[in-house]
């Protein structure tokens, strides 16, 4: 040791600001309310009773009514939003029930935004992956491959229904090239200036979308590589991100969140809109099972990752576990 750190020693103390649980609390960066969650809600046709998702563990396939339920569960818990998801009960290949205004997402839309929609903002998903019978998220040419421009179409069509029913903001995670700006010209022309547009930007080929596929019925065989992003790729996530700002994104988003924090962190020094992340299917499900299992404390582990997912950049975060956390006070 030399003199000057000898010196040192006793004065540099980080551990001070450690003692006491007044302090910690004065100190810390980072903070996670119900605001910052979003509660992603699957609503399934013909359901007359909630009915779990095996690979989910509390997380539950919607009746009408069920979600009518959590819903305002959710609005009382404070949380900053829900996100819907359809589970129709026909599919065909353009994903007719998409834009069909008693296709079931816009049926639930109608009575949540009812229900909820001034306490808290009720999204949906625009995707074509639920309604259609070969399970991808566009419409398909006639060798089989994802028609970009054809599935921008429908995208449009399906952006006017959900704006129609009452969705407040329409999460874009098609991946399709143009998304926004065709998204945001059909709504504009219709109208439809207020609703908000959030791009999942940077949305990469993830094997942690698995229990999500159980959750939806998904009927996809192949898989989503030639739209969605190559995990080895951290600059093009940043880039699809400055598309769709260009494009005029209200919201942008990266997912999945744990695997994916690098590119959170320079999209969100980037960004001039809030930047979201969604904690997906499967990185829900690995705590859960792992907390089933007494591994690990499983509110303490969705916590952390969540907040984890704060200090890398995130305004707000689509949770799983949003109300569960929230209902047992352990957001404040
Ligand atoms: C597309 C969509 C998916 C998810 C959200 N929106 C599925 C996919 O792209 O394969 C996955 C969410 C999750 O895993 O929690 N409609």
């Amino acid at each position: 040791m030399t003199d000057a750190s000898r010196d040192l020693a006793p004065r540099i103390r980080p551990r001070r600001l450690r003692q006491s649980a007044a302090m910690r609390r004065l100190v810390s960066e980072t903070d996670l309310r119900p605001r910052h969650l979003v509660l992603p809600l699957f609503v399934r046709e013909g359901l007359d009773a909630p009915q779990p998702i095996g690979s989910m563990p509390g997380v539950e396939q919607h009746s009408l009514d069920s979600l009518r339920r959590i819903a305002v569960q959710a609005a009382e818990a404070g949380l900053g939003g829900v996100m819907l998801f359809g589970v129709p009960a026909t599919r065909d290949a353009i994903g007719t029930g998409a834009t069909d205004p008693d296709g079931i997402l816009n049926v639930a839309t109608r009575a949540i935004a009812a229900e909820v929609g001034d306490t808290l903002v009720v999204q949906t998903d625009l995707c074509l992956d639920e309604f259609t019978d070969h399970g991808h998220c566009g419409v398909l040419d006639d060798r089989g491959r994802v028609d970009n421009d054809a599935s921008l179409e429908r995208y449009a069509a399906m952006a006017i229904a959900q704006a129609e029913a009452g969705s407040q903001l329409l999460g874009l995670s098609g991946m399709m090239d143009g998304q926004t700006v065709a998204v945001r010209t059909a709504l504009d022309d219709a109208g439809f200036i207020d609703v908000a547009l959030l791009a999942y930007s940077a949305k990469y080929a993830s094997a942690f979308y698995g229990p999500f596929r159980d959750a939806v019925d998904s009927q996809l065989t192949g898989d989503r590589r030639t739209y969605q992003l190559d995990p080895a790729n951290g600059r093009e996530g940043v880039r699809e991100a400055l598309i769709d700002l260009d494009e005029g994104a209200d919201v942008v988003m990266v997912k999945p969140a744990l695997g994916y924090l690098d590119v959170l962190r320079q999209v969100a020094d980037l960004s001039t809109v809030p930047v979201w992340a969604y904690m997906v299917s499967g990185e829900y499900a690995m705590i859960a099972a792992a907390a089933q299992n007494g591994w690990l404390d499983g509110d303490r582990a969705q916590l952390e990752a969540l907040l984890s997912i704060r200090r890398a950049g995130a305004d707000a975060v689509l949770s799983y576990a949003a109300l569960d956390l929230a209902q047992k006070g352990l957001l404040t």
